[in-house]
C-alpha cells in the first residue's frame, strides 16, 4: 500500500503538536551513535569480502594533455602487482552536482592535475601503491588555463543566471548612500572526516557498491552511466557516511575504479583514496570574485541591489557556484542585477561543498550590508530590518514562513548588542582589539521526492528502511523520533534502517532537504499504518491514540502487539508541488559574534558567538543545534582559516591535506549559542518543518568580518582574513 502525497496545498493539520507519545521536538540521541563511538558501525572501507584485492589511484601529474603509455609491463611485473587499469571511462569525470542529471566529462584528455588516469590493483594496499608510484606515465603535454582572472580566460554568461530589473545605475547615482565594492572568497574543500572508498563485487552481471555517499537514488544512476550498465544491475550501500559535506552528492573517481577492477580481475576489489587524493580529484568549492552594489535613500532603505559574481569550472561541467542565490529575495529594493560568470579552467572539478551558494555569497553580501550602515549612521541590526521585504521582491509572492525580523531582534538582546561601541577601533584590552559583528542568516528551502517504507511488526515494533543517508547529520534519529510518534511506540521500538538502494528511493542528504522529505516520507507511510490500525478496531483514525504501545479510541484500548498477527505495512511516498510555485520558502536567522585582533600580530581569536535560527518545526533539537554549530564553526573556517592553494603553473593543490588545509579546531572556536526559534511552515511539508543542516554556515562568515572592522577598523574583503590581510 502506497500512500502519496504532492504538496500542492499547505498542510495546516499540524499533527504533530497533538500526537501522544512525545517522541517529535525532544532531544533524542543518535540511535546509532554507539555503534559509532564504538567502532562497530562498519564504514565504506571495513569488512572487506574474503579474497579482497587493493587498487590505488594514478593521478595526472599536468594539469593538461594526454597519456601516452603508462609503462605497465615494469609494473607487472612487482611483486603482488595484479593489474594496471586504464580503462577510458577511469578518466571521465564524474560530475559533482547537487539535483541536476549526471553531467559527465566526455573526453579522454587530462583535465586537471591529479586527475585519475590509472589504476594499479595488488593483492596488498601496500603492493598497489608501490606500483602505482612506480608507474612511469609518458604524457603529451597539453597547454592548461588556470587563472579565472587571467585576460586570456574562457568566460561564460549563461542567459538564465542573469537577471536585472528597473534602472540600478541610476538608483546608484540618486542614492543618499551607496556602496560600489568587490570581495573575494578563497576556493573551499570539503574536508570530510571520511575519505571517499568503495569496495566493488560482481556475482554474474550484478554489482553491489559500498561506499560512502550522499544521495543513492542518483549515485546509482551516475554509477550506471558511467559503467555503461542498467541500474537494476547495482546495489550500492553507504549504511553509515563519515561526512560528505557536498563531497559525496556524485560519486567519486574510487567508485568507478573499484566496479571496473573488479569485473576485470573477477574478485571483490577495494579503492579507497588517500587525503591528498580527495583534496584534489573529488571536488572543491570554487572562488569568487564578486562585486556588490548597495542604494539606499536617507533613511537607509535600499533601491538598489546588485550582485555579480565570478566562479570557475572544468571545461563542459554543468554545476557553477550559486553565489546570488538568496540575493533576490533578502532585501528589499526595486532596481537589481543579479550576474553570473564561469571562468573555464583546469582545476579540480567545482562541486558543492557546504551551503553551496549562501556560505559565501551571503558572506560577501553582508559585509556590504555592514559597510553601507557604516555610510549611513544606522545600526547593523536596524539596517536589515528596515530592509526586510513584505512579499518576494523579485518574484511578488508571499513568504511561506518568516523570522528574519524575530531572529534579528531576539539575537541582538541575547548577545548584549547595545554594548557594542560604534566607532571601530576604540575597544581594547592590552594589545587586542574587540570588537562585534552580526549578519543575517537565510538558505532556500527545498523539498525532494523521497519514499519510505514503515512496517509494523506483530511483536509491535516498527522498521523503518529507505535508501536515505545519514551523513552525520541525525537521519536515523528523526526518522525513528517520527515513526515513533506516529505509530506511539517508545523510541527503542523502532528500527531505521538507512543507505541500501534496495529500500525505497529517499531524497539523499544534500542540500539541507533530507529530514523535511524523508520526515514526509516516514509520516505518510505511519499514517496509512493509523488507518489501518484504526480499521482493525473499527473506529476513526482521528479518533484513535497511540501511546507506548497502546491503541485507545473510546472505551476501546488494545495493546498493539495483540493486534497484529501479520506485518503491517506501507509505503509513503512525497513530493514537491504548488506551494514552491505560490509561496517564496527559505529558513531565516541571525549571527552575533565577538572578536579579538591583536594589534601586533593582526591575529584574529573568535571569542563569542551566537546563532539564531528559525526552519519551521525543529524534530530534534540536540541534532539541530548540532547542526547549526557545525555550521558556524565552518563560517569560523570561510572567513579566518580555509583556503585551498593553486599552484597558478598548473593547478597543483598546493595544501592538500588537513594539516595544510586550515580547518577550524577546537582551539579556534569558542562556546557557540545556538537559540533555535519556534516556527511552523506549513508550505513546506505535513512535518512544517524546513531545512536547517547548512543554515547555520549561511552567512556566518560575514559577521565575523564585520566584528574585525568594529575591532580594528580595518575593512578586509577577501575571505579568509588571514593576519597579512588584515595588519
Ligand atoms: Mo550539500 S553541500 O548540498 O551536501
Amino acid at each position: 500500500m502506497t500512500a502519496h502525497m504532492k504538496m500542492d496545498s499547505p498542510d495546516e493539520r499540524n499533527r504533530l503538536d497533538h500526537m501522544a507519545q512525545g517522541s517529535v521536538g525532544a532531544p533524542l540521541d543518535r540511535p546509532e551513535g554507539k555503534l559509532k563511538v564504538s567502532g562497530r558501525a562498519t564504514y565504506a572501507n571495513e569488512d572487506h569480502p574474503e579474497g579482497t584485492l587493493h587498487g590505488v589511484l594514478v593521478r595526472a601529474p599536468v594539469g593538461a594533455g594526454k597519456v601516452r603509455d603508462v609503462g605497465r609491463a615494469d609494473v607487472m611485473a612487482l611483486e603482488g602487482v595484479r593489474a594496471v587499469i586504464t580503462d577510458p571511462r577511469l578518466l571521465r569525470n564524474p560530475a559533482q552536482g547537487t539535483a541536476d542529471a549526471a553531467p559527465i566529462q566526455g573526453c579522454d584528455e587530462i583535465a586537471y592535475l591529479g586527475q585519475p588516469v590509472a589504476l594499479v590493483v595488488a593483492e596488498s594496499f601496500e603492493q598497489a601503491r608501490h606500483g602505482a608510484q612506480a608507474l612511469r606515465l609518458t604524457i603529451d603535454g597539453g597547454a592548461a588555463a588556470i587563472d579565472p582572472e587571467a585576460d586570456d580566460a574562457e568566460i561564460e554568461r549563461p542567459e538564465k543566471k542573469q537577471s536585472s530589473q528597473g534602472d540600478l545605475d541610476s538608483a546608484m547615482s540618486q542614492a543618499a548612500y551607496t556602496v560600489d565594492q568587490t570581495y573575494h572568497t578563497a576556493p573551499n574543500s570539503s574536508a570530510a572526516m571520511e575519505p571517499h572508498a568503495s569496495v566493488a563485487r560482481w556475482d554474474g552481471d550484478m554489482l553491489e557498491l559500498r561506499g560512502s555517499y550522499q544521495m543513492l537514488n542518483y549515485n546509482i544512476n551516475e554509477l550506471a552511466d558511467s559503467l555503461g550498465i542498467d541500474a537494476e544491475q547495482i546495489h550500492l550501500l553507504s549504511p553509515y557516511v563519515g561526512g560528505g559535506f557536498g563531497s559525496k552528492l556524485g560519486i567519486a573517481p574510487e567508485a568507478v575504479a573499484a566496479a571496473i577492477a573488479a569485473k576485470e580481475l573477477g574478485v571483490p576489489v577495494s579503492v579507497a583514496m588517500t587525503r591528498q587524493q580527495v583534496f584534489e580529484a573529488t571536488m572543491r568549492r570554487s572562488e569568487t570574485r564578486q562585486r556588490v552594489r548597495l542604494a539606499a535613500d536617507a533613511e537607509g532603505k535600499l533601491t538598489g541591489i546588485g550582485h555579480e559574481a565570478r566562479v570557475s569550472q572544468l571545461p563542459g561541467e554543468s554545476f557553477s557556484e550559486p553565489v546570488t542565490q538568496a540575493t533576490p529575495f533578502l532585501y528589499a529594493g526595486a532596481h537589481r542585477v543579479i550576474g553570473h560568470e564561469i571562468a573555464r579552467v583546469n582545476r579540480t572539478c567545482a562541486g558543492s561543498v557546504r551551503a553551496p551558494g549562501e556560505a559565501v555569497g551571503l558572506a560577501v553580501l553582508e559585509v556590504a550590508m555592514d559597510e553601507l550602515s557604516e555610510a549611513a549612521g544606522i545600526d547593523p541590526v536596524e539596517l536589515r530590518l528596515r530592509n526586510i521585504p513584505e512579499r518576494d521582491p523579485t518574484k511578488d509572492i508571499p513568504f511561506s514562513s518568516h523570522v528574519l525580523a524575530q531572529a534579528l531582534t531576539e539575537g541582538a538582546e541575547r548577545f548584549g548588542w547595545s554594548e557594542r561601541s560604534k566607532r571601530p577601533g576604540t575597544v581594547r584590552e592590552g594589545e587586542w582589539m574587540i570588537g562585534m559583528g552580526m549578519a543575517s542568516a537565510v538558505r532556500s528551502n527545498i523539498m525532494q521526492e523521497a519514499a519510505a517504507r514503515v512496517t509494523l511488526q506483530p511483536g509491535g515494533r516498527a522498521v523503518v528502511e529507505t535508501d536515505m543517508t545519514d551523513i552525520g547529520t541525525g537521519t536515523y534519529a528523526v526518522l525513528t523520533q517520527i515513526a515513533s510518534e506516529m505509530l506511539g511506540l517508545p523510541m527503542d521500538r523502532v528500527e531505521t534502517r538507512l543507505g541500501d538502494s534496495a529500500f525505497p528511493r529517499g531524497s539523499g542528504s544534500g542540500g539541507s532537504w533530507g529530514a523535511g522529505s524523508n520526515g514526509t516520507s516516514v509520516f505518510l507511510a505511519c499514517e496509512e499504518l493509523r488507518r489501518q490500525i484504526a480499521g482493525r478496531i473499527g473506529c476513526d483514525e482521528a479518533e484513535m491514540t497511540l501511546k507506548d504501545g497502546t491503541v485507545t479510541a473510546g472505551n476501546v484500548r488494545r495493546d498493539l502487539s495483540e493486534l497484529l498477527d501479520t506485518p503491517l505495512s506501507a509505503v509513503g511516498q512525497g513530493e514537491p508541488g504548488d506551494t514552491y510555485k505560490s509561496h517564496r520558502q527559505a529558513t531565516y536567522g541571525s549571527y552575533f559574534a565577538e572578536v579579538a585582533v591583536n594589534s601586533v600580530t593582526g591575529e584574529t581569536r573568535v571569542r563569542r558567538m551566537l546563532g539564531v535560527f528559525g526552519a519551521g518545526r525543529i524534530l530534534n533539537p540536540k541534532t539541530a543545534r548540532s547542526q547549526c554549530i557545525g555550521g558556524m564553526t565552518f563560517g569560523i573556517g570561510i572567513a579566518l582559516t580555509e583556503e585551498i592553494v593553486h599552484d597558478m603553473r598548473d593547478g597543483h593543490v598546493v595544501n592538500r591535506d588537513l594539516a595544510e588545509y586550515h580547518l577550524p579546531v577546537n582551539a579556534d572556536v569558542p562556546q557557540i549559542d545556538v537559540m533555535l526559534l519556534d516556527e511552523r511552515d506549513p508550505y513546506s511539508n505535513p512535518l512544517q518543518a524546513k531545512g536547517i543542516g547548512e543554515l547555520g554556515i549561511c552567512g556566518a562568515a560575514g559577521a565575523i568580518g564585520n566584528a574585525i572592522y568594529n575591532a580594528c577598523g580595518v575593512r578586509v574583503r577577501s575571505f579568509p582574513m588571514t593576519l597579512d590581510t588584515i595588519l
